[in-house]
Parts: C-alpha cells; sequence; structure tokens
C-alpha cells in the first residue's frame, strides 16, 4: 500500500516497507550512510543517516525507520547536521580514516574537525598478515560489522569472523583470536568487498604499497602455489 509524509517540506510517495532512507533515494534526497550497505541487513550502528522525524524525541536512523504515513522528517535540520558533525569527528579522533575516501568528504561537507577531541583514545592495531588473500589492519576499522554480516547469514554462512570485546576493547576478531587460516574462513574476499575503510585490504594491495613490485608479487605467490 502507497502512503504519503513529508520529507524536507516535500511531499512523498512511498510504499508502507520503505525505509526513510529507501524513500529518500528514491525521491533524489541525500541522506550519508556509513554502516548501511545493500548486501547487508541494516543494523543501524554507526548513526550516520539520521533524520529529526516530527514527535520523535530522539533522532532516528533513515536505513532502519520506516516510513509512515503523515510522518514529518528533515534530513538537514541543524540538529541533524550537528550530530553528523560529531560523529564524523569522534570517528577521526578515534581511528585511522585515511583510506575511507567518502568518509573524508563527509568531513568537508560537514565541516567536521578532526581533532576536536585530541585526548580521545585511538584505536591501535598491528596489520594481520596471515593469510595469501587478504590483510587487516583494525586500526582502520569503525565497526560496521558488515564484514561479519557477509561472512555470516546474510552471504556466506561461514562464520569466521565476529565482534569480541566488549565498549571500547571491541573488535572484530576470529575466534580465539586464531590466525585466518585456522579458521573457517573460505578466503571467499566478501568481507574485503564490503569493507568501508580498508581495514580488509586485498594482499596484493598491501604488498604494493609495501614496495614490492608485480613481478616479486607474482614469484612470492607461484611459491606458495608449489608449496600446497
Ligand atoms: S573490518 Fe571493515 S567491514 Fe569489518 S567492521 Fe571493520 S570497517 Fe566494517
Ligand atoms: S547508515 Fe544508518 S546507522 Fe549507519
Amino acid at each position: 500500500m502507497a502512503i504519503t509524509f513529508s520529507m524536507d517540506g516535500k511531499e512523498i510517495t512511498a510504499e508502507e516497507n520503505q525505509t526513510l532512507l529507501e524513500a529518500a533515494r528514491e525521491n533524489g534526497i541525500d541522506i550519508p550512510t556509513i554502516c548501511f550497505h545493500e548486501a547487508t541487513t541494516a543494523n543501524a550502528l554507526c548513526r550516520i543517516c539520521v533524520v529529526e522525524v516530527e514527535g520523535m524525541r530522539t533522532l532516528q536512523p533513515a536505513c532502519i525507520i520506516k516510513a509512515a504515513s503523515q510522518m514529518k522528517v528533515q534530513t538537514r535540520s541543524e540538529r541533524v547536521v550537528r550530530a553528523r558533525r560529531t560523529i564524523l569527528e569522534m570517528l577521526a579522533s578515534t581511528m585511522d580514516l585515511s583510506e575511507s575516501p567518502e568518509i573524508q568528504k563527509m568531513m568537508k561537507d560537514y565541516g567536521a574537525d578532526a581533532n576536536r577531541f585530541p585526548d580521545a583514545e585511538r584505536r591501535e592495531s598491528e596489520v594481520k598478515d596471515d593469510n595469501p588473500m587478504y590483510v587487516r589492519d583494525y586500526s582502520k576499522c569503525l565497526l560496521c560489522w558488515r564484514c561479519v554480516q557477509v561472512c555470516a547469514e546474510d552471504a556466506q554462512y561461514t562464520f569466521a569472523i565476529n565482534f569480541s570485546g566488549r565498549g571500547f576493547e571491541t573488535q572484530i576478531a576470529t575466534f580465539y583470536d586464531r590466525t585466518i587460516p585456522e579458521t573457517s574462513c573460505v578466503l571467499c574476499g566478501q568481507c574485503v568487498a564490503v569493507c568501508p575503510t580498508g581495514a580488509l585490504k586485498p594482499k596484493r594491495e598491501f604488498l604494493l604499497e609495501q614496495g614490492m613490485t608485480p613481478q616479486q608479487i607474482g614469484v612470492l605467490n607461484s611459491g606458495r602455489k608449489k608449496r600446497k
């Protein structure tokens, strides 16, 4: 059944089950997203997509809130912009966004100050290089959960990775922090494909950045195949 509601003063017609994000996108209204990905179940973890809904006390994540008849939604009010800017500033203060061009662009758009929280504890991690396909650098991880979801019910049903730890210690990890070859991982690469920050990176790209030539990488790979 079709419903109508208002978004930024514009009358919008949407299907009853559509989220505010879907309705916005169909109507050319831009709402930024970070954790949301078409291939994964929306979990509303990052909160960058928040909007103001008349009558609701708190800002609402557009990626999971369903459009309803007569709703009045503001996607770019002062309160919304301030909230998004703060989220971006918190991300920039706690993790490495150097390989997240989309988030860097959002920071510019929202006038976010990367040094707003100078005393914030940064997420530091050694690069985990333990398999032939990809490396993991959790200092760049914003815990969007996409990789865990595609590894599980959203795609692969492999369950090689999950959240571990609590609070600020929360991170993505294998069970008992085992190396990737010791897990059920089948090296399908889907986690790497959905990672928005470069925390998961193809091994070849990583080795090229480390200064190896394509020839040296080829020799490395053929040696690995022979050892199998
Ligand atoms: S590793 Fe990438 S995909 Fe996985 S939670 Fe972190 S940022 Fe998201
Ligand atoms: S995109 Fe909606 S909460 Fe992250």
